[in-house]
């Protein structure tokens, strides 16, 4: 019929997230179900209050986890632990041998949610690093040095120049992911680099710039660590996600906070994205016409990065005529999390089926 547009349906191999805060308790058990729907794996964040220090703590914090999955969900949780100045050296080599742990999280002290234990000084960490780089550990990095002064929106600038490019040059064998960039010159320097280092990209860095933080009124919603940078950033950031390059991938640093923590004095940093985040990211890539490059970002170029096998299930996404309605947020612990992106447009929507169009699986 003349006018009526059908639906756009593509298949993709289902994503990963190689970056995601699941929490515990309550709030893990509300969004653990918005991963397992998109996602067949993700890295889990080991920043809880509590931080993941051991192997089994991990194990303990994995199997509570695995408790709260949906039934029938193959969900894989990876896990990672927190690195501090007190972690052994001694230690690394047997996680390598049981395999529970994809990777080490390195958070500067100080520059995030529950990053207080983080490191100092990275040359504290260098015995460590080195028994990583040995048995092939990766290091997951975020890469904002804080300080008082350093402007919030030169952190990442700051730490590539005076802690990554040191660690890189020493060990150029420790595989390392430069967790959310946020800026051109992380882009740039990943660009500038041939092997060990990718870097993940979120979702609301590609949609947000630091304009919407402050649009008519503070946004506490859109608060998050790295800050959003400037409007080109954020466009730098959309060309090379969109552009299929293996040394970036998604990782959505997905942070579910509540309401009551995030609309306060002191507001805590964090954007829960997990719900529409795939969706979101069709839809960007749809508007750039790079649709066939959304595999290789979201199910490809980080499993190449992490050695891992690619996902057998695949997810369906599918363009509606009409605008989604979107869900604005759900309840916790008697208060409420807010869902990112429900001021903007979206098109897209995900769902298991099978018998879809496949689009490019290049790899
Ligand atoms: O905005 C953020 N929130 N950035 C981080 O690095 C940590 C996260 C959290 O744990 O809430
Ligand atoms: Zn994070």
């Amino acid at each position: 019929m003349k006018g009526t547009k059908v639906p756009q349906k593509i298949s993709i191999i289902k994503p990963d997230d190689w970056h995601l805060h699941l929490r515990e308790g309550d709030i893990l058990k509300k969004v653990l179900k918005y991963s397992a729907k998109n996602f067949s794996r993700a890295l889990i964040m080991p920043n809880l209050k509590k931080p993941i220090l051991t192997y089994v703590q991990a194990e303990k914090y994995r199997r509570e986890i695995l408790k709260y999955l949906p039934k029938g969900s193959k969900f894989n949780p990876l896990m990672t632990l927190y690195l501090t100045e007190k972690t052994n050296p001694k230690d690394i080599k047997s996680l390598k041998v049981n395999e529970l742990i994809s990777a080490i999280k390195y958070y500067p002290s100080g520059a995030t949610t529950n990053s207080t234990y983080g490191v100092k000084n990275f040359e504290k960490v260098m015995p460590v690093m080195e028994q990583m780089a040995k048995f092939n550990i990766p290091l997951c990095i975020h890469g904002e040095l804080p300080g008082e002064n350093y402007d919030i929106f030169d952190r990442e600038k700051i730490f590539i120049e005076k802690v990554l490019d040191k660690i890189r040059s020493r060990l150029p064998d420790l595989k390392i992911t430069l967790e959310h960039i946020t800026t051109s010159e992380a882009i740039n320097y990943v660009k500038s680099t041939k092997k060990n280092l990718g870097a993940t990209i979120t979702v609301h860095h590609l949609m947000i710039n630091r304009n919407h933080i402050f649009d008519r009124g503070i946004r506490p919603h859109y608060f998050c660590l790295p800050i959003a940078k400037r409007k080109s950033h954020q466009k730098d950031l959309i060309q090379t996600a969109t552009s299929g390059d293996r040394r970036f991938f998604l990782g959505t640093d997905s942070a579910p906070h509540l309401s009551s923590k995030k609309e306060s004095d002191c507001g805590c940093a964090g954007i829960f994205s997990t719900p529409y985040a795939v969706p979101f990211l069709a839809e960007i890539f749809d508007k750039k016409n790079k649709l066939p490059n959304l595999e290789k970002f979201v199910s490809l170029n980080g499993a190449r990065h992490y050695n891992v096998k690619v996902n057998v299930e695949r997810l369906n996404l599918i363009k509606k005529n009409e605008p989604v309605r979107l869900k604005n947020w759900i309840r916790a612990e008697n208060d409420k999390i807010v869902f990112f992106g429900s001021e903007f447009k979206l098109y897209w929507t995900t769902e298991r089926e099978k018998n879809a169009k496949k689009i490019s699986r290049e790899n």
